[in-house]
């Protein structure tokens, strides 16, 4: 294995631009802060963040400490911990695309039907950049994030993303493989230490990019001519995949790029042109149909009253507070469905921000690279949104997101908290997550455990659920859900839980359920329900208490409150992180 050489680049930025005078410098401040942490997984310490930015220690402090404030972070002793809420910024980004909500349903529907991996990737800059991912559960499987960047010539969507690329794009290229020849910039990816398998090209890092170069410029031009692409273990040994372009059907150019991901053990590189590729036209097509036949987006409300509470947040926490910061963060959410391209005019009137404010954030985000310019004087959100924490938490599951409001929970009540889901077996539940009391005699139970439903209060509200379901399926309310998913269109927040509340309200007056001595003598427990973006109940949270501590009526009086506003914190969680991946529930 060859020494490191050079010290990795800055993300992403082969050729640094000068700093524009107007830009926002806690905000530059802040993106670095979000890229490093969502670069190292999601997880940093502050004085690896220190490091990693090259910022003040007290300056990391302010802008950790603003980021906690905004949701978007965690602070969890030393480190600093992305947070579900962060994926709003990405959300934003996916909204405003639209290719998410209007093609994911095939891609998923085709990874079924090939029993592999399915992809759809766009083009950012000279990389790859992922939207979509269908992923298979089986052992010998790689698959990428969603927001992931890769290298072009790594993969088979880049040559196909490269018939387009203009002479500007093939030089950006050719500096980054000359600044950073071992992909550093690329932390989704291994470094590149050998040649890739199968590839005569590539070439020895320092040893220049000749053949490298001549190889995908290569495989580009057979792109060109034959409309799909392989990658033939470019990344990995072992990884394969095949790709094939979605057209816009109004300009023709490339939406994006549709692939098929498998494994050698499975398909050759050969193999996968005759068996995968025509199911993957096919697919392509249909998909090429969709977009046709799209209505023009509707857009959603603009997120209301969002430059209040920076205001109120300044106050409260003074200096630790970087308002700046928190203001230019939140012009990126101002885009989403139908809000693709904002003219500086409709950011400042989305965010409620003065136009100055709106004009430098936007001038800092378009030299960050995270917003481009477009005709008529907008402005649009570009891929690289999706470096702001998306990858990290695109992987998440509900346990993982309840867990740290769960300890939040315990901490302020001194009760055990677990959090529970039906099972395949009829009317059985199991436990998914468990933080127990630090008292001698706490409730402990083991995560996995499976109960018989009745007789808990987890299950009593599971059960519910699942009756109001039911219900509202034979009613006919299974059809907002369902194009609920297809638009991807988030619905207000405030709509939802009225909606929420109203069904529950409907089901079981109380909206919870509280059993007294259960499973064992003494035991009292209290259980709300989660729900998912369609009011669906997927999910109790339950706490625990023991009859000496508190009568029935004080479970009710000084459990239940805290109870709710957690679920809700929960479920606010959830519902950004599930608007564009899949979130598992167990
Ligand atoms: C993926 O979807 O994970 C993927 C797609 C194309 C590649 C490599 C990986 O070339």
């Amino acid at each position: 294995m060859p020494a490191k050489t050079t010290p990795p680049p800055a993300r992403e930025t082969p050729t640094p631009s000068p700093v524009p005078e107007e830009a926002v410098t806690p905000l530059i401040r802040g993106i670095a802060v979000l890229t490093e942490l969502t670069a190292a997984g999601g997880t940093m310490s502050l004085s690896d963040l220190e490091r990693a930015t090259g910022l003040a220690r007290s300056t990391v402090d302010r802008i950790a400490a603003t980021l906690a404030r905004m949701g978007y972070v965690r602070l969890d002793g030393r480190d600093a911990v992305l947070a579900p809420p962060v994926m709003e910024l990405g959300n934003a980004y996916l909204a405003a695309l639209r290719l998410p909500a209007l093609l994911s349903a095939r891609a998923d529907a085709l990874a079924d039907d090939l029993d592999e991996s399915v992809s759809l990737a766009v083009a950012d800059r000279d990389g790859v950049r992922f939207i979509h991912q269908a992923t298979r559960r089986r052992a010998m499987s790689l698959s990428f994030r969603i927001g992931d960047l890769l290298p072009a010539e790594r993969t088979a969507p880049g040559p196909l993303f490269a018939t387009e690329w203009t002479d500007a794009d093939w030089n950006h290229w050719r500096a980054r493989r000359t600044t950073d020849p071992q992909d550093h910039g690329f932390p989704a990816i291994p470094p590149r230490h050998h040649p890739a398998p199968n590839q005569p090209g590539a070439n020895q890092p320092g040893e220049g990019c000749d053949d490298d170069t001549t190889d995908f410029v290569r495989r580009t031009a057979k792109a060109k001519a034959e409309h799909w692409a392989l990658d033939d273990q470019l990344i990995e040994p072992g990884l394969v995949a095949v790709s094939a372009p979605v057209r816009d059907p109004l300009t023709s150019r490339i939406a994006c790029v549709a692939s098929v991901v498998s494994h050698t053990s499975r398909h050759t590189a050969a193999d996968l042109r005759t068996t995968l590729l025509p199911r993957l036209r096919t697919a392509v097509a249909a998909m090429e149909e969709d977009l046709r036949q799209a209505p023009p987006a509707e857009p959603g409300p603009p997120p209301a009253g969002l430059a209040l509470w920076t205001g109120a947040s300044k106050q409260e926490l003074g200096r630790e507070f970087v308002e700046s910061l928190a203001r230019g963060l939140t012009v990126l959410t101002a885009f989403g469905t139908g809000r693709a391209a904002l003219t500086l005019t409709e950011v400042a009137k989305a965010t409620g921000l003065a136009r100055a404010t709106a004009r430098r954030s936007l001038i800092t985000y378009d030299h960050l690279g995270l917003v481009t310019p477009t005709a008529d004087r907008a402005f649009a959100l570009t891929p690289r949104v999706l470096s702001l924490g998306f990858p990290p938490l695109s992987r998440t599951s509900l346990p993982r997101i309840a867990t740290p409001h769960m300890t939040a929970l315990t901490d302020l009540l001194h009760e055990s908290t677990s959090l529970a889901v039906l099972t395949d077996t009829p009317d059985h539940i199991q436990y998914t997550a468990h933080v127990p009391a630090r008292h001698v005699m706490s409730v402990h139970l083991t995560v996995g455990t499976r109960l018989p439903a009745n007789g808990t209060s987890a299950g009593t509200v599971l059960l519910a659920g699942r009756a109001e379901a039911s219900e509202r399926t034979e009613g006919g309310a299974g059809r907002a859900e369902a194009s609920e998913r297809t638009e991807g269109a988030g619905r207000a927040e405030g709509d939802r839980r009225t909606r929420a509340e109203g069904t529950n309200a409907a089901r079981s007056e109380a909206g919870y359920a509280l059993m007294d001595e259960e499973l064992e003598e003494g035991l009292r427990t209290i259980a709300v329900p989660i729900r998912d973006r369609n009011g669906r109940t997927v999910a109790a949270l339950t706490a625990a208490t023991h009859a000496a501590r508190r009568t029935l009526e004080e479970c009710v009086q000084d459990i239940l409150p805290a109870l709710t506003t957690t679920a809700s914190h929960i479920e606010t969680d959830l519902h950004v992180a599930s608007r564009f991946t899949h979130v598992p529930l167990t």
